[in-house]
C-alpha cells in the first residue's frame, strides 16, 4: 500500500455516532470541508481525514491499514475481534469516548419462562452479532442456535423465525415495543477510539499521539463542572465532605462576613440535584454548578 502522511479516521457515515463523533473532533480543533454525502471529508487544519462508512466496516478498515483510527462501537469492534476476522488481534481501544452508550444482551418473549441462560439450550437466537453471542454461548456452556440477522432482529419472535433474541438495548423502547423482556447483559458498550495496538512511526503516530493528548483534555473539561458555593466556616467541614469525587477545594474570604467562605471546587462528573440539596442540608448556599469550557493545568 502506498505510504500516506495524512491520519485518516473511520467513522459511522449516519446513524447515532455520527453527530457526537463529529462534535467531539471539532472540539479536538479538527475541521473538515465536508460533503456529508460523500464518502470522504478533508481536514482544513491539521493533516487529519475523515472516511464515512458503514460501522460494520470500521474494524476492518483499521486491520487492513486503510484507516489508521476509527470511532466505532465497542459491540461492532468486538464482534470482529471474536470473529477473527484478518488483524483482528492487533485492534484495540485507545480510548472509551463516553457516547453511544448501550448494551448487548439477551431479550425473550414477555410471557416466557426464563431462570437463566441454561434455558436458551435448543432455542433459535437471533441477532447481528454471532461472534459475540457464541463465544457467550460457549463461556456458558449452552448449546443454542445462532441466526445471523442484518437487522429487524426485534421481530424475529414475532415472526416465527427465531425464538429469542440478542441485540443492542439503548432505552429499552424497542423491546418493549416487541412484548420482549431483557435477560442477560453480555457486553457494555461506548463509542471508543479504536486502532492498532502499535501506531504508524511516521508524521502520523505523532499525530495520534496530538490527537490522544487533545481527547484526554476535551473528555476531562466534558465532565467536569466548577462548583460554587458559600457556608460559614462551622459547617466547612460537613460540606467539604460532600463534595462529589472528593476534590480539593479552593477557599475565599467574604468581604464583611469573617465566619463565612465561599468555596470552590472541580467536580468530577454531573452533580446531580440530589447531591446539591444534601450539601445544602449540610450547611451550604448560594450554590452554582457551572460546566467548564477550556482547562489548563
Ligand atoms: C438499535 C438496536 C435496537 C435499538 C435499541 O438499532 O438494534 O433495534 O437500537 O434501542 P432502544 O433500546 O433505545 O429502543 P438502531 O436504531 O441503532 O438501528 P439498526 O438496528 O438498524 O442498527
Ligand atoms: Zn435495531
Amino acid at each position: 500500500m502506498k505510504p500516506r502522511d495524512r491520519l485518516r479516521i473511520a467513522m459511522q457515515k449516519s446513524g447515532r455516532l455520527t453527530e457526537p463523533a463529529l462534535d467531539l473532533l471539532n472540539r479536538c480543533g479538527l475541521t473538515f470541508r465536508q460533503s456529508r454525502d460523500k464518502l470522504f471529508c478533508f481536514g482544513e487544519g491539521e493533516p487529519v481525514d475523515l472516511l464515512l462508512v458503514r460501522d460494520d466496516d470500521i474494524p476492518g478498515l483499521i486491520a487492513q491499514g486503510v484507516c489508521d483510527l476509527g470511532i466505532v462501537g465497542r459491540n461492532v469492534l468486538n464482534e470482529f475481534k471474536n470473529g477473527a476476522g484478518n488483524g483482528a488481534a492487533s485492534l484495540t481501544e485507545w480510548r472509551p469516548l463516553g457516547f453511544g452508550r448501550c448494551r448487548l444482551s439477551v431479550a425473550v418473549p414477555q410471557d416466557m419462562n426464563y431462570n437463566g441462560p441454561e434455558d436458551l439450550a435448543g432455542l433459535r437466537i437471533a441477532t447481528s452479532y454471532p461472534a459475540l453471542l457464541g463465544t457467550w454461548l460457549r463461556e456458558k456452556g449452552v448449546d443454542a442456535g445462532v441466526i445471523t440477522l442484518a437487522g429487524s432482529v426485534e421481530i424475529a419472535p414475532k415472526l416465527g423465525t427465531a425464538d429469542v433474541i440478542c441485540d443492542l438495548v439503548q432505552s429499552g423502547g424497542t423491546l418493549v415495543a416487541n412484548q420482549l423482556r431483557e435477560t442477560d447483559v453480555l457486553l457494555e458498550s461506548e463509542a471508543v477510539l479504536a486502532g492498532p495496538e502499535t501506531l504508524p512511526t511516521d508524521e502520523r503516530g505523532d499525530m495520534v499521539e496530538l490527537l490522544l493528548k487533545r481527547l484526554d483534555g476535551v473528555i476531562q473539561v466534558r465532565e467536569s463542572r466548577l462548583l460554587l458555593l458559600q457556608t460559614s466556616r462551622t459547617s466547612l467541614e460537613a460540606v467539604t465532605r460532600l463534595l462529589p469525587g472528593g476534590p480539593q477545594p479552593t477557599l475565599l474570604p467574604v468581604a464583611g462576613q469573617p465566619d463565612q467562605l465561599m468555596l470552590q471546587a472541580l467536580c468530577a462528573g454531573e452533580v446531580s440535584w440530589r447531591q446539591l440539596e444534601e450539601i445544602k442540608k449540610a450547611g451550604a448556599r448560594e450554590m452554582f454548578v457551572l460546566p467548564v469550557e477550556k482547562m489548563l493545568a
